[in-house]
């Protein structure tokens, strides 16, 4: 599907955007295999979501939706059934890397795979680790690859690991084969990286400790089921935050925006290059902060981003590339190499699609530097593609807003596996 965007005259009003998508991830999983009925309000139904709910569905869960909510009756740590399939994590990375923790210490076999773009991401950072405490995977190239196997493995020996990348995929699956550890498991991390599945499991009452990067907790400790109410998701207002900072004019508020510290690089980063960015209404909800964020258009000038400010806003550097083009001066990012392996390689799909709308990017094999262009604007025939990535394709329609010529985007269906009514509410401010 491709569409044509126009400039926008103004990003104004009051909008709410759908429910995070890792805390909606993780309250399928963990409300799945806890003791206990657990519901989920504000829920976000976008494909890669429904791919987990699907996969707890085809291990004999029963989980029920009604509006926005999301009802889960918990089978218990040792409640899963063995799937009668294959498992379809579609697009979605945080599917299948938790899910490979978790099956790793299952009692049954099963298969895992995913679609084009998920089949070439790497899954060793996964395996690895989890087959020197006894999982046993098969795979493409040795288990880097999905599909991938998995049998019942040896006796659940406690995760003790330390992390070189900092990955919340990565973390999260350790934690959930820890949790059917015998023994005390402890996993560091190289720098923080989100935090929700550490707020959620102690929200359900298992006993972890947590000092610097070092995660602490005993196996076998059974989740009780829980109310959960899902914030609004920081990466997806973020385009909303952005598009506001950057088109003349704007003044937008955004309700109900998850603002657990691990997540809010991209206000921290924004405000550093002067945007107009207030957060009111603070309040918390199963151990995540929540706020109402105003955002007023700014001049903005080019900053540096780098070190542990990267975990922090992970998955925000194709719309603070567009920001950083909108911007005076020089943007540099650097210990970024990660997006090289995420829905696609963003370094080269940012950098390739900021290109043609005329600005200076210079492409590191862990950054880039993007030299701000007062405007931006593209030739006629120029069409865009977002190569199966979503927040590309949105990252491209916020470009359209503030390009000085219509934009063509095309394979913009992705999308939906994080934001279903992005669009719609672009069209509102119309
Ligand atoms: C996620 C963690 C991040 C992020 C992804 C969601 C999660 O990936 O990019 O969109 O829910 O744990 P990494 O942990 O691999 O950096």
């Amino acid at each position: 599907m491709s569409i044509i965007l126009n400039k926008s005259n103004g990003i104004n009003g009051e909008i709410t955007v759908p429910g995070d998508k890792s805390i909606s991830h993780r309250a399928v999983i963990f409300g799945s295999i806890a003791n206990g009925i657990t519901s989920v309000r504000g829920f976000l139904a976008g494909e890669d979501n429904l791919r987990t709910v699907n996969a707890f569905k085809m291990m004999g869960v029963n989980i029920r939706a009604k509006d926005d909510t999301l009802t889960i009756n918990g089978v218990g740590l040792r409640g899963l059934k063995e799937p009668d399939d294959v498992i379809y994590a579609g697009n979605s990375g945080t599917t299948a890397r938790l899910l490979l923790g978790l099956l790793s210490r299952q009692p049954f076999f099963s298969a895992l795979t995913g679609d084009e773009y998920l089949r070439k991401r790497p899954m060793k950072r996964i395996v690895e680790p989890l087959r020197r405490f006894g999982a046993h995977f098969t795979g493409r190239n040795g288990g880097a690859n999905l599909p991938i196997c998995v049998s019942p493995g040896g006796a659940p020996a406690p995760v003790t690991y330390d992390m070189t990348i900092a990955s919340a995929q990565l973390k999260s699956a350790l934690m959930l084969a820890g949790l059917y550890s015998t023994g005390e498991n402890v996993i560091t991390e190289p720098a923080l990286s989100r935090n929700h599945t550490e707020n959620m499991l102690r929200a359900m009452g298992v006993d972890i400790k947590v000092t610097g990067n070092e995660i602490r907790f005993d196996g076998g400790q059974e989740p009780s089921g829980l109310d959960i109410e899902v914030p609004g998701d920081i990466s997806s207002a973020a385009f909303f935050i952005v598009a506001a900072s950057i088109v003349e004019g704007s003044n937008l508020l955004i309700n109900n925006v998850g603002i657990n510290p691990t997540r809010t690089g991209i206000i921290d980063v924004l405000k550093e290059m002067g945007a107009d960015i207030s957060l009111g209404n603070l309040r918390e909800s199963a151990g995540e902060a929540t706020a109402d964020i105003t955002i007023r258009s700014s001049a903005l000038r080019g900053v540096d981003i780098s070190g542990d400010m990267i975990p922090k806003m992970i998955d925000e550097f194709p719309i603070i590339s567009l920001a950083a083009a909108k911007a005076t001066g020089v943007t540099r990012i650097r210990d970024a190499a990660e997006l090289r392996v995420k829905e696609s390689d963003r370094i080269m799909t940012t950098a390739d699609s900021l290109r043609r709308l005329g600005v200076e990017v210079k492409e590191f094999d862990d950054g880039m530097d993007i030299t701000g262009a007062p405007v931006l604007k593209c030739d006629d025939t120029a069409e865009f593609d977002s190569c199966g990535d979503h927040r590309i394709a949105m990252m491209l329609c916020i470009a359209a807003a503030a390009a000085s010529t219509p934009l063509k985007i095309n394979d913009i269906q992705c999308i939906n596996t994080s934001f279903p009514d992005f669009l719609d509410i672009l069209e509102s401010f119309k």
